[in-house]
């Protein structure tokens, strides 16, 4: 697949044809409430891709790790736009440690042909859409699991399966209580609402409501999605008439061994490695960070849950028909020839 307007086929593109490609891909990442939290700056044949502090979730996310998983997340779609076209990519990931928002170097040295299986991640990047809500019965297609913790393992992160049913609980109750608590809090709730826009809205960025259920779909055991319509009654109408509750699917942490930036990034990356991987097999994936933006709750899935390792993710992983849509800031807006005004910089 190639990003709208855009073409391989008219011949040799130049670097400046390619920057816009790939970042043209790369804005479709995942990323926290939408918050899109990344710019990049193009020089010849090299991309630098920035974290962009002025989207980070101040109360949620103090740290940036989330606004860092974001970008890794941008950072893997943007190699694997420069694969779709042949290009080797070498990438420097944090690469000035006087520039803590310098997300990544990326050029594109040399050629080699693409394989199947990156032409066919490539494909989904477009079509991929993060599920809130239950899943159907089915079973995940075969290989799947094994494909998944491929792909986590590849960026130095781990896809744990949580299967025992008193485990599955505990990390069920740590997201209810987390959102729960979330839910309470004024500042928090006022965060999230600045991203959650009203139907109708002509914003580019944030969860809209055509990407949410209008009902919470609950599951067994329930896994409380955000409250993106705060109250509103905002959403999709409900998708399935299959009984209630729903199937939780397969519920899994993306953990790390450490917890610096470094691991962060690479967290993402391996995120939307596994997304992509899903997305191609058919299978549907709901993410759930709400206890993992509280250090007593995190603390508790680390020691409880992950053998001692850093979760980075709750995910779940299922099969249904989904009708979510999403929306993008568009490749103009996030993309600037280095030197031009506050390309270099790192920051707002
Ligand atoms: C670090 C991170 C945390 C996320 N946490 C949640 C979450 O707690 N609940 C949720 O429904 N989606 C979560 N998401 C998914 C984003 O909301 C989603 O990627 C964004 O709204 C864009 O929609 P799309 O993935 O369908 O393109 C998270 C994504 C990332 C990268």
């Amino acid at each position: 697949m190639l990003p709208e307007g855009e073409s391989a086929s008219t011949g040799p593109l130049t670097a400046e044809e390619i920057a816009r490609y790939v970042v043209t891909a790369a804005v479709w990442a995942p990323s926290v409430h939408n918050t899109q939290p990344w710019r990049f700056t193009a020089d010849g044949q090299q991309i630098s891709l920035y974290a962009d502090p002025g989207r980070q979730l101040r109360v949620a996310d103090p740290d940036g790790r989330e606004m860092m998983i974001s970008c890794g997340a941008a950072l893997f779609t943007a190699r694997l736009a420069l694969r779709s076209l042949d290009l080797v990519p070498e990438t420097c990931v944090l690469p000035d440690p006087g520039q803590p928002l310098l997300v990544a170097r990326v050029s594109w040295p040399r050629r080699a042909a693409r394989t199947e299986f990156e032409q066919q991640l490539f494909g989904q990047v477009r079509q991929r859409r993060t599920h809130r809500g239950g899943f159907d019965p089915a079973p995940l297609p075969g290989g799947l699991l094994a494909g998944l913790r491929e792909g986590a393992a590849r960026y130095g992160a781990t896809l744990r399966i949580i299967a025992d049913d008193g485990r599955r609980a505990m990390l069920a109750a740590a997201v209810a209580e987390a959102e729960r608590a979330q839910r309470a809090d004024s500042e928090r709730a006022a965060e999230l609402a600045r991203w959650a826009a009203a139907p109708g809205s002509a914003r580019s960025d944030g969860v809209p409501p055509q990407s949410y259920p209008a009902r919470a779909e609950h599951t067994s055991p329930d896994f409380p999605g955000r409250d993106y319509a705060h109250g509103h009654g905002w959403g999709l109408p409900p998708l399935s008439t299959a009984p209630w509750p729903r199937s939780a699917g397969i519920v899994a942490l993306l953990t790390t061994t450490g917890d610096r930036p470094a691991n962060w990034v690479n967290a993402g990356q391996g995120l939307q490695q596994i997304l992509l991987i899903a997305a191609a097999f058919g299978a549907a994936v709901a993410l759930h960070t709400q206890p993992l933006e509280s250090a007593r709750l995190r603390e508790s899935i680390r020691t409880r849950l992950a053998d001692g390792a850093y979760p980075q993710l709750v995910l779940r992983f299922g099969t249904v028909i989904q009708a979510e849509a999403s929306i993008r800031r568009p490749p103009d807006d996030v993309l600037s020839a280095s030197g031009s005004d506050d390309s270099d910089t790192g920051g707002r």
